[in-house]
């Protein structure tokens, strides 16, 4: 493994066991994530994206044969290494979205005051001063990502798995949140990989994008992103732009295709 790798994925294949068989959600998978690189993954629903990251996670196991390494060392099966926003990243209802945000301190021994007091500054920092005290439900969709960010941040690792964290965001609140996530990978520096069904965002916010097949998920294409940094809106009309999204969406436009069709034989 190359010396530099900060997250590599060696043939990682998973199959699920369903009382009507096997299915094969993930086949064959290399991945390789330097410090403090933003990559992400594309690829059609039910692809395997969010299997890919529990399996990094710890949460579920890789089928025999699959290799995965954090600073060169093998750590399949092991939980707690990495900060993870899951695709249905609930913040609980019943905690104020300050106690929300605290709870991988909390996990980590660190006392509740302490543990809000640093949070209170992270709040501050990112706009959200004067809500720590609300719950969930009383604030806005954006506002509830960042607070569920600022709690994936508060994990303190330095690789952050963010999946698919503005799928259901409005276009301007989406916008906004890419660039406020920009800001928060430059100036913590973190290693961030990411979920997104959106090709934009994709080119937008990332170094190198994984684009998957249809089910079972393996590697179509790995695109660099010929985009300076730091990202401005002003790109998203400039030829490099254009010109990769083009070709990453007829990448995506052909494995959706795939999925639709495999979907339908299968209902029928
Ligand atoms: N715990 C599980 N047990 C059995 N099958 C599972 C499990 N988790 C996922 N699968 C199956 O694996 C396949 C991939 O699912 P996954 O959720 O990883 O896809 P995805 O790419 O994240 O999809 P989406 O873009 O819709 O979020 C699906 O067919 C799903 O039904
Ligand atoms: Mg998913």
């Amino acid at each position: 493994m190359p010396q530099e790798a900060k997250l590599q994925l060696v043939k990682v294949s998973k199959t699920f066991g369903h009382p009507h068989g096997m299915v094969k959600a993930l086949e064959g998978i290399d991945l390789i994530v330097y410090p403090q690189e933003f990559v992400s993954i594309l690829g059609p629903s039910g692809c395997g994206k969010s299997t890919l990251f529990n399996i990094i996670a710890g949460l579920l196991r890789a089928d025999q044969e699959g290799q995965i390494f954090l600073d060169h060392r093998r750590i399949d099966g092991e939980q707690g290494l990495v900060a993870y926003m899951p695709q249905k990243d609930l913040l609980f209802p019943w905690r104020t979205v300050l106690d929300n945000a605290i709870i991988g301190l909390e996990l980590a021994g660190v006392r509740r005051q302490e543990a809000r007091k640093e949070a209170r500054e992270l709040f501050q920092h990112f706009g959200l001063a004067g809500f720590e005290h609300q719950y969930p439900a009383t604030l806005s969709g954006g506002m509830r990502q960042r607070v569920a960010l600022i709690r994936t941040l508060l994990f303190k690792k330095e690789i952050m798995l963010l999946d698919e964290p503005f799928g259901a965001l409005d276009a301007m609140t989406r916008t906004l949140m890419q660039q406020w996530l920009l800001q928060v990978w430059s100036e913590f520096r973190k290693t961030i990989l990411f979920i997104t069904h959106d090709v934009e965002e994709a080119i937008f916010l990332s170094d190198r994008i994984y684009v998957l097949t249809a089910r079972p998920g393996s590697v179509k294409a790995v695109k660099p992103v010929p985009l300076p940094r730091p990202r401005c809106l002003q790109m998203v009309t400039s030829p490099p732009f254009t010109t990769l999204k083009a070709e990453l969406l007829e990448l995506v436009r052909e494995e959706s295709e795939k999925a639709f069709l495999a979907n339908l034989i299968r209902s029928n």
